[in-house]
């Protein structure tokens, strides 16, 4: 990787900031000063920035309750709140996937991009977990099961389900596809309509007791239990 990118994605500068930082002669490789922005360098480089060893960027992981109303892209076009603006970091975080607006829950944000990809790839099938509050709120034996099995979407029929009647009117649903405003676009194909939808499982995750709009930081185990569930879940 260039040096200047490297500095970048290690935390260090802005890339632009980087390439001054190299061309001022504060940047050694290897023990000698580089000044060419373009070095060849990786982990194992022995990249320093005035005798400061620069290693890979420390990875972080939240877990945020968004509340309604915040959007889970990084920046909004209509001066929306977003999620990353809710967890206050020194890293630069992305939302792992996305919640619609209107959706409440657990969704997660981290700067490691590989992990964000593994967890949203649709070959690894992360299991996530909704609680939807339905009208009308009773809800047959034959529309459960028509979620478990799969219900025929304008973008084709869903992926076999877990869908359970909670309490009259709530049910909880797990899909392990992430297709557009799918738990609600499969309520409405059974005859129902969504009024409120909440995240409260992805994957090994639970949203637990973290309040509305606020987040935590997941401990090396939980990240550890993502890796996992990224790279074992087969594709079906
Ligand atoms: N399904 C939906 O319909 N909306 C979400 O935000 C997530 C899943």
């Amino acid at each position: 990787m260039r040096l200047a990118k490297f500095l970048a994605h290690s935390g260090v500068a802005s890339r632009r900031a980087a390439e001054r930082m190299i061309a001022s002669g504060r940047v050694t490789v290897a023990g000698e000063v580089v000044t060419d922005p373009a070095r060849d360098v990786d982990e194992n480089s022995d990249v320093r920035v005035d005798a400061a060893r620069v290693g890979p960027e420390s990875r972080e992981v939240f877990a945020l309750n968004k509340p309604a109303g915040v959007v889970s892209t990084a920046r909004d076009t209509h001066g929306r709140p977003t999620v990353v603006a809710l967890v206050p970091s020194e890293r630069r975080l992305y939302p792992v996937g996305r919640l619609d607006a209107d959706t409440t829950g657990l969704i997660l944000l981290t700067n490691d991009g590989e992990l964000a990809n593994q967890l949203t790839h649709p070959r690894y099938e992360v299991p996530k977990t909704y609680v939807a509050t339905v009208e009308p709120g009773r809800v047959s034996e034959r529309d459960l099961r028509l979620l478990r099995d799969g219900v025929e979407l304008d973008d084709g029929i869903t992926s076999p389900a877990s869908a359970r009647q909670v309490r009259f009117g709530v049910l909880e649903i797990t899909i392990a596809e992430g297709r557009k405003r799918q738990v609600r676009r499969m309520v409405e194909a059974v005859g129902h309509r969504v009024v409120a939808l909440e995240r409260v499982a992805f994957g090994p995750l639970r949203l637990g007791g973290l309040g509305s709009g606020e987040h935590r930081r997941l401990s090396a185990a939980e990240v550890e239990r993502l890796r996992k569930v990224a790279a074992t879940i087969p594709r079906r």
